[in-house]
């Protein structure tokens, strides 16, 4: 198909129009994103929009209309809630969902009883609506999955060919997508943040609440209140990090990498190849210009790239919602204490990884010795573990570990006793010590609940064999008494699901490399 290229003047528009009323598609300019419009009545017209994007067919599209008035025949009703951020705010970058009516077919709504409505403010977008006669069903011209377009080069990258006509109205004044509440359900739920925000809402609606999923994930079983929250979004080649931190920590943060390029903001230090999206203290500025960074780090053929987080207040939340998404999720806290944790099964070599990141410059804590340490002649410890094990683990105020081994070991509910009493202790011994960039050596990290402390997690795996033959030699015990440690512990199925990385260590690995190959891939 050959896609034409429109203008904003009068002709063009009419052009556009009739090829809408006709059942085509047009990309058109808003001032939020450039959308990817068909008329929102005709389902053959809907259902060739979802093709064009390679869009999953139920994610719900947001119908347009150049009146306000317009969107009467499109809901049941228009509710009290509804009339006042209408009158509020339309035209604006705000999206309401309301109970549909029977005219929007099932294509527009992805199947739901609800439909979402916007005016754009936009003139060219409005006058586009008015010249087909019709309200336009519009996702963002994008391919589904990628950054949403903000400049008609964006749309003819990702559209050409495949639709009937752009019209190139300049860049979008707001660069990120509608705000979307929906009014369907109880309080008034923000679905997706944008130029509107919370506070401006709260001021027309009294109470206004979040969706869960805008700042944060969706577990794997929960439905989506708004299904497009549920799809990968705005995601660029490149993996991108979601670093949180001061300027400072930002720029000491990215300053040591390799390979790798920054997204950050103007008048950041950053030593290694980077581009910006606005400035710190001005939200705007990071809306408008964050999809275009992330479609231009693709063409610096980045494959790693450091984010600067923006703050969540305002416009902010918007912006943070989006590259959060584009991040999928990855997110490097350096507000927190930077934590590594290291973790395995006995036998597996965890020791020697724990010495090569002492040598590259970390602060290796072993919880261990912290554990050891918690134990010692006089610590109040002692008589909780006697009440549990028997009064005979302690002699002469000493602790007989070999003992305590053999009866904490003897099955896992002795072992879950042993740990509910040493653990907190020896979490909080551990985070005490964490200073810099650290990393917790700790056996028992997921029993303990230590994961959540962590910004990593390493875990190291070995074959059972090598495993075996390693703590019969280290410990001078028997195969039998070796192979109940090794059953008390986790399965190795469990490290390779909850940690960021698992380096394997079965004796022919180069240890060293292994552990700057498991850096890089984590951090
Ligand atoms: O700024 C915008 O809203 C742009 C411009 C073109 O207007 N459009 C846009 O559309 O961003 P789209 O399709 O990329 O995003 C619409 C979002 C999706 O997350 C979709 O799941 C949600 O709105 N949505 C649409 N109808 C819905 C409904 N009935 N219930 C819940 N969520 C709905
Ligand atoms: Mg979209």
């Amino acid at each position: 198909m050959n896609t034409k290229l429109l203008t904003t003047t009068k002709k063009d528009i009419a052009e556009a129009g009739e090829i809408i009323k006709n059942g085509g598609l047009v990309a058109f300019p808003t001032e939020t994103v450039y959308g990817l419009g068909a008329n929102a009545l005709d389902e053959k017209a809907v259902k060739s929009i979802y093709a064009a994007k390679g869009r999953p067919s139920d994610n719900p599209l947001i119908v347009h209309i150049a009146e306000k008035e317009d969107i009467v025949p499109l809901v049941k009703e228009v509710t009290p809630a509804a009339k006042a951020l209408i009158d509020e705010f339309f035209p604006a970058p705000l999206t309401i969902i309301l109970e549909k009516s029977e005219i929007i077919p099932d294509a527009t709504s992805g199947g739901l009883d609800t439909v979402a409505v916007r005016m754009p403010k936009n003139e060219t977008a409005r006058a586009l609506i008015k010249a087909s006669g019709c309200p336009i069903a519009a996702p963002s011209a994008n391919t589904s999955g990628l950054p949403s377009p903000t400049k008609a080069q964006h749309v003819i990258d990702d559209m050409s060919g495949k639709i009937d006509a752009i019209i190139d109205g300049g860049d979008c004044d707001y660069g990120v997508e509608s705000t979307v509440i929906t009014l369907a359900t109880g309080v008034p739920t923000i679905l997706r943040p944008g130029a509107v925000t919370k506070e401006m809402l709260e001021a027309v609606l009294g109470r206004v609440e979040i969706s869960p999923a805008v700042l944060s994930g969706m577990a794997e079983n929960e439905t989506a209140a708004s299904p497009g929250m549920k799809y990968k979004h705005y995601s660029p080649k490149a993996e991108i990090i979601l670093v949180e931190g001061k300027k400072e920590r930002f720029e000491e943060f990215v300053n040591t990498k390799k390979n790798a390029f920054a997204l950050c903001f103007e008048g950041d230090c950053v030593n290694i190849p980077h581009l910006t999206y606005g400035s710190e203290s001005d939200d705007l500025s990071q809306a408008k210009e964050l999809f275009d960074a992330l479609r231009r780090l693709d063409e610096t053929g980045a494959k790693k790239v450091y984010a600067r987080a923006p703050h969540k207040n305002g416009v902010g939340m918007a912006v943070y919602n989006r590259i959060i998404r584009a991040a999928a999720f990855k997110v490097i806290d350096l507000n927190k204490p930077f934590i590594l944790g290291l973790t395995g099964q006995t036998g597996a070599g965890k020791g020697y990884v724990g010495e090569m990141l002492t040598s590259l410059g970390y602060n290796v804590i072993d919880s261990d010795s912290v554990s050891r340490k918690l134990t010692e002649k006089g610590s109040p410890v002692l008589p909780v573990l006697q009440t549990e094990f028997g009064g005979d683990i302690v002699k002469n105020g000493e602790l007989d570990r070999a003992l305590l081994a053999k009866r904490a070991f003897s099955s896992r509910e002795r072992t879950d006793a042993l740990n509910r009493i040493l653990h907190p202790a020896i979490i909080e011994r551990c985070k005490a010590q964490a200073k810099g960039l650290s990393v917790i050596d700790a056996p028992q990290l997921f029993e303990a609940g230590l994961e959540k402390d962590c910004c990593r997690v390493i875990a190291v795996t070995a074959p059972k064999e090598t495993r075996l033959k390693r703590i019969i030699a280290r410990d001078g015990i028997t195969k039998e008494k070796a192979l109940l440690r090794i059953n008390a512990q986790l399965p190795e199925e469990y490290y390779i699901k909850n940690s960021d990385a698992v380096l394997i260590n079965d004796g022919s690995t180069d240890v060293k490399k292994a552990v700057e190959e498991t850096l890089e891939k984590v951090l």
